[in-house]
């Protein structure tokens, strides 16, 4: 029997004894991670014994944990780090023989469509630990690393497949995250998110019966967080609310195909798989070859739903996103404003109004590029073609930029390297550079003739960044990329792989992605960059792996916004979350209303400043000025969600800053029904019950009257009083009445 060999790092004793067995644990600040070694024919296992909050006694842990030996239960589940088709990791295995699910199934290279998984080698050292696992017979091996960010709560995970065969396996499933453990309760749920274009990120919860497994994913290949954001919690013991139940959350960082589920088995067994996947045919693996799958990141809250997000929220300031504790600009983008038809004089005029506004980044949006037949002037063509359009700017995107300093602002660019029109000079040189089945029509999206680049072709790859780092470069002070992705797959097939190959296509393209990503951010590390796919749909922590924000929806209106901006929250932090204020015909409502809505992100403009009122324009100054005040607290605060939109006629949430000394409070009345839903003061969270704070009223146009008699922005109350009795507050008995509370510790007690 192998053994396994544990390699200490720094002299940390994370590895305790317990009948012989090896006990392995990773620790964050208030969660435990604990495996346990055991033997078998086939050689060393490893027992998954408790993922939860924090142990101290690891030992004492595994010893009270299930075990398939102390049950009487007739199952074929054993409680292990990554499960596979076909492993036979349990004693009582005797009786079912295999596990027939599993995270991982390999179809070896003659044709076994079992693994049976050991562990050959766990290296660890305070924050890490990996495991090399090896099927006990094919030299087929998976690496799986674990990374505990202790700080916020929250444990990596990845996998590294490798192919030590003599010729190529298929991989039908090949999730990154599989937990199987027993259940310590009798009632579980599971929280996703899906949604679409102009709707995405929709909150639903499931019940989770006994034999039920709840799965989610995306088939989109491009927009990978349509259909359901690649996010999810579990709550264990009856649906957890924002402030109590267990809960675990967890975040695929992946931008392709995937899936995930959650299976409770009729033995009360819990299996949690996530990973990229292929929509039809396995991942075909050649010899030799390697396949690093998606990380997943995993958190478990003992206090609801809203420290999940708030681990997530800190987990992707401080780990995941380029420049995730930095404060994020005020945006001006041009889209709503001009669509394509712009020119230079036009685009001055913008800048002109964006900075009378206060705005400090513009951005030109759709249309600067492509020439002659190919001329960005509407969507049916010039994708592919990324040099600037010399009729519209004559004097190329330099003195844009230029134009926009001199005005005290940063300058952005929109673009979109995923795509091609079949109307470029990108598509006519090379036609087989874009995803298409060799005897199927070629199925166009956006403007009849837009086209997916076969991002699986490194050679398209290369091209598409060529063009689009020279554009980069003709702009030496860009500041800001608006990255778009507005097609699905349409045809999944890619004129680069081979024919037994072309199964690999979905996760091929989004590795293409990714690698355009990485090399957009090593060449350029200042860049901001928004991470958008017809809306949200790049809203994943692969994506955010590069970029600093996603462009959370297309939708402007502030009444859907504020469900999806809700939605989004539950893992994705407001610094992140473009929310721009703008003016559609869509649906009535205030321009305060916009404002407020769009001060609960990271704040923009999408309208022509001209186009406003003077009480308008004057107001929306103020507002702006007054998010440069606050929004260290909104961008990097600690969000709490008071009032769900979900079961009331009105939503509240607040951000309270790490050190406790500022908050600010967000209202929003939806569509109000007189004499049913009477708000009760709003019991605020987070606050110092020591500190007394200054409350004050934001986002007041002219003439308006405050929603609370507290906020005279004078009188202090004490933190306990507001999370207490609470801050009361009028909302008006009409549709999208809203509220904006900036509070200030003013002295401690
Ligand atoms: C997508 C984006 C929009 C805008 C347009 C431009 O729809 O989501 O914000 O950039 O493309 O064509």
């Amino acid at each position: 029997m192998p053994k396994v060999i544990l390699s200490a790092g720094i002299g940390l004793a994370l590895a305790f004894r317990a009948f012989g067995a090896e006990v392995v644990s990773l620790d964050t600040e208030r969660t435990s991670l604990v495996f346990e070694t055991g033997d078998s024919p086939e050689g060393t296992r490893l027992y998954l014994r408790h993922y939860g909050a924090r142990v101290t006694d690891k030992s004492s842990v595994c010893r009270t944990a299930w075990r398939s030996e102390s049950s009487s239960e007739v199952g074929y589940e054993t409680p292990t780090a990554y499960t596979a088709f076909g492993d036979a990791t349990g004693a009582r295995n005797t009786f079912n023989g295999y596990n027939p699910y599993g995270g991982l199934a390999v179809i070896h290279a003659d044709g076994c469509l079992t693994s049976d998984l050991v562990v050959e080698r766990l290296e660890r050292t305070d924050e890490t630990l990996a495991i090399h696992w090896k099927d006990a017979f094919y030299p087929f091996r998976a690496t799986q690393f674990f990374r505990a960010r202790k700080d916020a709560d929250v444990i990596e995970t990845h996998v590294v497949l490798e192919n030590g065969e003599a010729s190529a396996v298929r991989l039908p499933r090949m999730a990154s995250l599989t937990l199987a453990f027993p259940l310590v309760a009798d009632r579980f749920s599971v929280q996703t998110t899906p949604g679409q274009w102009t709707c995405e990120n929709q909150l639903a919860e499931s019940e989770l019966a006994r034999g039920q497994t709840v799965s989610i994913g995306s088939r989109s290949g491009v927009r990978g967080a349509w259909g359901s954001n690649p996010s999810f919690m579990v709550s264990i013991g009856g649906t957890a609310d924002e402030t109590s139940g267990n809960v675990i959350g967890v975040a695929l960082c992946w931008s392709g195909v995937w899936e995930a589920s959650v299976r409770r088995s009729h033995t009360d067994f819990l299996e949690i798989d996530a990973g990229a996947c292929n929509c039809a045919g396995p991942y075909v693996l050649g010899p030799g070859q390697r396949l690093e799958l998606p990380t997943v990141a995993l958190t478990y809250s003992a206090a609801g739903k809203g420290r999940v997000s708030r681990n997530m929220h800190r987990w992707a300031r401080r780990h995941r996103m380029p420049h995730g504790t930095q404060l994020r600009d005020v945006v001006l983008n041009s889209f709503y404003a001009t669509g394509f038809g712009f020119d230079e004089t036009s685009l001055l005029r913008l800048m002109d109004g964006a900075k009378e506004l206060g705005v400090e980044t513009f951005v030109l949006d759709d249309g600067w590029f492509g020439n002659g037949r190919y001329a960005r002037d509407d969507d049916r063509r010039g994708l592919g073609d990324w040099t600037v359009n010399g009729a519209k700017l004559p004097r190329g995107l330099d003195f844009m930029c230029g134009e926009a300093k001199r005005r005290g602002m940063k300058f952005g660019l929109w673009v979109e390297p995923e795509m091609a029109n079949t109307n470029s000079e990108f598509y006519a040189r090379h036609p087989d550079w874009v995803l298409r089945e060799r005897n199927r029509r070629l199925r166009v999206g956006r403007g009849d003739s837009q086209v997916v680049v076969d991002l699986a072709n490194p050679a398209a790859r290369n091209e598409v960044w060529r063009q689009i780092d020279a554009a980069y470069a003709s702009v030496p002070d860009l500041a800001y990329v608006k990255w778009d992705a507005n097609a699905d797959f349409m045809n999944p097939g890619s004129p680069y792989l081979a024919a037994d190959r072309q199964s690999n296509v979905f996760f091929d393209y989004a590795a293409g992605y990714l690698d355009l990503m990485r090399r957009q951010r090593k060449s350029r590390p200042d860049l901001t960059v928004q991470a958008c796919a017809s809306g949200g749909g790049h809203t994943d922590y692969a994506s955010l792996g590069f970029c600093d924000e996603f462009w959370a929806s297309d939708t402007i209106d502030p009444r859907e916004r504020v469900m999806i901006q809700w939605g989004a929250s539950q893992f994705y932090p407001a610094g992140a979350m473009a929310c721009h204020i703008a003016v559609d015909p869509f649906r009535k409502v205030p321009f305060k209303y916009r404002a407020d809505v769009a001060c609960s992100g990271r704040l923009g403009v999408e309208m022509k400043p001209t186009d406003l009122s003077e009480a308008d324009r004057k107001f929306l100054v103020s507002v702006i000025a007054d998010y440069k005040r606050i929004r260290p607290v909104v961008q990097q605060g600690d969000l709490h969600r008071l009032v769900s939109p979900c079961d009331h006629d009105h939503a509240a949430l607040m951000y309270v800053a790490e050190d406790r000394r500022r908050a600010v409070v967000f209202v929003y009345g939806l569509s109000r029904q007189q004499r049913r839903d009477f708000p009760p003061p709003l019991i605020l969270r987070g606050l110092d019950a020591d500190a007394r704070y200054v409350v004050r009223e934001l986002n007041m146009p002219v003439k308006a009257t405050s929603h609370a008699r507290l906020a005279d922005g004078k009188t202090p109350v004490s933190g306990e009083a507001l999370m207490t009795s609470g801050l009361p507050f009028v909302l008006g008995t009409a549709d999208y009445d809203s509220a904006v509370f900036e509070l200030m510790a003013e002295s401690v007690r």
